[in-house]
């Protein structure tokens, strides 16, 4: 099928029935067994998660589920457990520890199995080593790696310890890890030399230890040998991960610590230009992460799961380490590109180990898509049983092209909406007991209360677009933004007070289901991923040519949007083709590559209302090139549009 075809499917009212072979094997079978379930759990949700909690291993069992004074959130609080303990020792306890917790393929090719038990003795040993490092519980520890075993294995050692981790994405660069290690106050950095990526060597612990001369709180950085380029070594402050680690003994007590501790803080954008370290805590994320996991996925034993997000998103905490691993699940980790060595690479690591669920992104499909369906149909891909996606709102065009190329018609699609804050998935169609539609990620997850609202909080009619607020408490939510309590209030509970604002978009259609329709804020979606356009703007203006910047998303094909910088240069500065490529390559060199604006368009001026407030509705259309519709009297200067439309 290509692309062309699939776009005149009418796909507007297309319902996709649980295939009756799936649903008669799934967890939750029917419509009305998760109905039950969820009435269940918003009508007596203190008896649910009670009830649910007890699945996991505690040290003390709690006696109490939700502790709710909004923005205040607390679950089974007079718990105690470690979270490590649930995702390793109880499998191994049980019998599993010969069963592969990691999957692994290099990009290069190799192939590594890493059981349980073998997983949870590196666990122990990396423990052991911070341990002895003076690591105490609530230090803040970075962890910076590409998709390696031990990425695993350092946060659950974190976790092991009751230590925080803050993952970086290895996509950032060195001004983007100072700034995330110096706002946890990390003690200990964990990192590797570099990441095998398209063929090539991604150096990463150059970037560390540029970011680490201004980062007094680090003590000692572990680094991972992966890719054994030469790099420097600071004497005293960096650890050899192979030498100091296995050096280890493979037993180490678990910190019990309480329901609450913190477990990780996880920075993501928002609408001022400093990213919110999004802290999640132990037990309600864990149980959060857990559940979905089990129910989303319908995981059974013998499958084997494989999520291609990077672990260094939230995606890739929930459900490539903690969600999968708490179920004793096999996790398939794959290190590198999808079109390395070709476009096909994907679809031979399906083939080749027997995939049963793919969970991706949008981005990733529409890519897929473009690079032809040759490659999938070249492979065997009749393992593939359930397929998943999540980051933005999926089209229709690429839902039917994953469902009939990759899926062969047999799997069904589980579209999951979630976010960072909420630590797991909050919205999607359980797979044996939803009947799915293309672009709808469905209905709640069980303890989630999703309401459309107007601007005044009221709840809009059934087929209304408003604005997506969440009513209840769920396990996994974020408890704070890291050291800034104020910003925490403001941002998910000043909008409608009582109740967590998403920040989307959405509507209800007349069966219940939710469609998500994007950001309602000055955040962009790109390649599933958010970021917010205040941190480019900074980036920006820090340039010395640059006196004004302003960001915005324009819809893209590939990437869902693309970043389009409108920029004012200083008196002494010219506009030119080279400058606009500079200044792309400042913000890459800044935040990352995948930061960078896909165009710089320079503007004499920024449109600006009567107070100073940057108009980027009207920015969007330019950039989309749409003349601006709708009111421009608010305009401080109305002759600016026609400076920017080049009148
Ligand atoms: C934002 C959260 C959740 C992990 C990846 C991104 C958008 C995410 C969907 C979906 C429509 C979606 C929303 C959300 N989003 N999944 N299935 N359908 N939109 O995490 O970076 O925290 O971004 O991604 O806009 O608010 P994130």
């Amino acid at each position: 099928m290509t692309e062309q075809t699939i776009e005149s499917v009418s796909h507007e009212n297309r319902i996709f029935p649980p295939p009756p072979e799936f649903a008669a094997r799934a967890r939750i079978g029917s419509r009305e067994e998760y109905e039950r379930l969820y009435r269940e759990s918003i009508e007596n949700p203190e008896a649910f998660w009670l009830a649910r909690a007890a699945e996991l291993t505690w040290a003390k069992p709690p006696t109490r589920a939700i502790h709710w004074n909004p923005p205040e959130a607390r679950f089974f609080e007079d718990g105690e457990l470690n979270v490590s303990v649930n995702c390793l020792d109880r499998h191994v306890e049980a019998g599993l520890g010969d069963r592969v917790a990691i999957l692994w393929e290099g990009e290069p090719g190799e192939v590594r199995r890493v059981t349980y038990r073998e997983l949870l003795e590196e666990v122990s040993r990396l423990a052991n080593l911070l341990r002895s490092l003076g690591a105490k519980p609530g230090d803040r520890v970075g962890i910076y790696m590409g998709m390696v075993p031990e990425v695993a294995v350092a946060m659950l050692a974190c976790a092991r310890l009751g230590l925080v981790h803050t993952v970086i994405f290895g996509g950032f660069a060195a001004d983007a890890i100072r700034d995330r290690l110096n706002d946890a106050g990390a003690r200990f950095v964990i990192t590797q030399d570099g990441a095998h990526r398209r063929g090539k060597i991604l150096p990463l612990k150059p970037q560390v230890d540029q970011a680490l001369t201004a980062v007094p709180s680090v003590e000692k950085v572990i680094v991972l040998e992966r890719t054994r380029q030469p790099i420097d070594w600071v004497e005293g402050r960096d650890l050899a991960w192979h030498e100091h680690v296995g050096a280890q003994s493979s037993d180490a007590a678990p910190a019990i610590v309480s329901a609450e501790h913190p477990l990780f803080i996880l920075y993501t954008s928002g609408t001022t230009g400093k990213p919110k370290g999004v802290l999640h805590t132990s037990a309600g994320y864990l149980l959060g992460t857990s559940l979905t996991a089990r129910y989303v996925f319908d995981l059974r034993d013998d499958d084997i799961y494989w999520c291609t997000a990077d672990v260094g998103w939230i995606t890739g905490h929930s459900y490539i380490v903690y969600g999968p691993l708490s179920n004793a699940a096999t996790v398939l980790m794959y290190e590198g590109a999808p079109n390395q060595p070709d476009e096909g690479r994907f679809w031979d690591i399906v083939q080749r180990h027997r995939v049963t669920i793919l969970y991706t992104a949008p981005t990733a499909i529409r890519q897929f898509i473009r690079w032809g369906d040759e490659h999938p149909k070249k492979r065997d891909l009749s393992s593939l049983r359930l397929l998943g996606s999540v980051g933005e709102p999926i089209n229709p065009e690429a839902w039917v092209w994953y469902h009939e190329v990759i899926g062969g018609g047999r799997c069904p699609i589980v579209d999951t909406w979630w976010q960072t804050e909420t630590g797991a998935i909050m919205m999607s169609p359980l797979p044996g007991a939803i009947a799915t539609k293309p672009g709808s990620c469905c209905v709640p997850f069980f303890g989630v209360v999703p309401k459309i609202v107007d601007e005044r909080g009221h709840e809009v009619p059934a087929g209304s677009g408003g604005f997506l607020v969440i009513e209840q408490p769920w396990p996994s939510m974020l408890r704070t933004v890291y050291g800034d309590e104020k910003r925490f209030r403001e941002s998910y509970f000043g909008a409608y007070p009582g109740r967590y604002f998403t920040g989307d978009g959405a509507r209800r259609d007349e069966d219940g289901y939710f469609w998500v329709m994007g950001r309602v804020d000055d955040v962009v979606n790109v390649s599933g991923h958010r970021l917010g356009t205040a941190e480019i703007e900074s980036s920006l203006v820090a340039h010395p040519d640059v006196a004004e910047a302003a960001v915005v998303g324009r819809p893209d094909e590939l990437k869902g949007q693309a970043l389009v910088a409108f920029v004012t240069l200083k008196e002494h500065a010219e506009p030119s083709p080279e400058l606009a490529a500079k200044l792309s390559e400042h913000v890459a060199n800044d935040i990352g590559r995948f930061a960078r604006p896909e165009e710089i368009r320079f503007a004499p001026v920024l449109p600006k209302t009567r107070s100073g407030k940057i108009m980027r509705r009207i920015l969007k259309s330019l950039a989309d090139n749409r003349v601006p519709e709708g009111d421009v009297t608010t305009l401080e200067d109305p002759s600016v549009l026609n400076a920017l439309l080049g009148k």
